[in-house]
């Protein structure tokens, strides 16, 4: 089976080619819009959707050449048809149901957390069902992860996601955007207890998160240290950023372990999957909470942990192979798409799923 893969519901276009058999990924092209959006400090929706209709064409003719394919040769064009900026999720679903239409392929709109959920089994042997910490820039869910299309949210945040508060502190810091690397990278350099920042919801019970007392925290941090030309010291900066990460690792960890406790034994792996599961502290404090735990722990390589077009044809594979037959033309994108739609809502305010 050979399925196109099409990304575009946040700044990345991203188009890729994945089979079910090896070599899986046979192309996987993201292109960043950083320097579009960076001017702004985020991202700015109506641009985003803007440059996925200028490159969108451009980049999914580089990835069927890069596999070295024509359009007659796919079985099925997959497509993130939400969650999502949906000027962006327009685009590339309109985009996926033409070639769909043209060549009389498959369809599928695929959510795109379901594409981060089952993004580690691309490249890793993991069975349901195990336990997801899910952490991106909008999102941040611990999800029991069943099957496919069987997620059960044990815990999400109230407010801003780990992505969001990378970010929002990258800005406090004036480290710029995607926050998350940035604040790694300075981090590097920092004393993360010095300017010890709070670590919200820990020790409660629960698998629920909270984000925004800590970016309120760092606020008033920076306030305190900021010179009167209202600029930091590099080493403040350092050791704020190193305070900032580890507070987020501290936080994501803590609720992780309840939910490893919630689930009694059901499951035997831990996997990490979104955007801030690239981060190597996250990733080194959930491999050690996995082996205390009795648990395998598994990650995609940070490449796939951000958005890419590769984890969207992978869940398309996955659920064309379990018995699904693709969606209907008519498909509306949806800004809005829980994973778990049985889940109650989450009790904060400005929660995007
Ligand atoms: O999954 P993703 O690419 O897009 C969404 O679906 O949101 O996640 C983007 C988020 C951004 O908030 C970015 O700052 C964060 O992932 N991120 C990181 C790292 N790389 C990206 N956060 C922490 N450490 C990183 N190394
Ligand atoms: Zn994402």
């Amino acid at each position: 089976m050979l399925v196109l893969g099409i990304e575009t519901s946040c700044d990345e276009t991203a188009a890729a080619v994945v089979s079910d058999a090896a070599p899986r990924i046979r192309s996987d092209l993201v292109l960043s819009q950083l320097a579009e959006h960076r001017p702004y400090g985020g991202v700015v929706p109506e641009i985003a959707a803007r440059a996925h209709l200028d490159h969108l064409d451009g980049l999914i003719a580089r990835a069927m050449d890069e596999a070295g394919i024509g359009f007659d040769a796919l079985d099925a064009v997959a497509v993130t048809g939400g969650p999502g900026l949906i000027g962006g999720v327009i685009v590339g679903v309109m985009e996926a149901k033409a070639i769909a239409l043209a060549r009389g392929l498959t369809f599928v709109a695929v959510n795109h957390l379901e594409g981060h959920a089952l993004s580690v089994r691309l490249e890793h042997e993991v069975a349901f069902p195990y336990l997801l910490l899910l952490v991106s820039g909008g999102h941040c869910q611990l999800l029991l992860v069943e099957g496919v299309g069987r997620y059960r949210r044990l815990g999400t945040t109230i407010d801003d996601a780990a992505g969001e508060c990378f970010d929002k502190g990258a800005k406090l810091l004036g480290l710029g955007y995607p926050g998350g690397p940035a604040i790694a990278a300075a981090a590097r350099a920092g004393d993360a207890t010095r300017l010890a920042l709070p670590r919200p919801m820990l020790g409660r019970k629960g698998c629920d998160f909270s984000f925004s007392g800590l970016k309120t925290a760092l606020a008033q941090r920076v306030a305190r240290h900021a010179g009167s030309d209202g600029a930091l010291d590099p080493a403040d900066v350092a050791d704020l950023a190193a305070s900032l990460q580890a507070a987020i690792a501290d936080c994501l960890l803590d609720r992780t372990r309840n939910a490893i406790a919630a689930c009694g034994g059901r499951v035997k792996t831990l996997v990490t999957a979104g955007g801030v599961a690239s981060n190597e502290i996250l990733r080194a404090g959930l491999a050690d909470l996995a082996r205390t735990s009795g648990l395998d722990f598994v990650a995609p390589r940070p490449a796939l942990c951000t958005d890419n077009g590769a984890m969207i044809a992978w869940a398309g594979i996955e659920r064309l192979k379990n018995g699904g037959s693709g969606d209907a033309l008519d498909f509306a994108p949806r800004p809005r798409w829980p994973l778990d739609p049985d889940a109650p809502p989450a009790p904060g305010a400005g929660v995007k799923a």
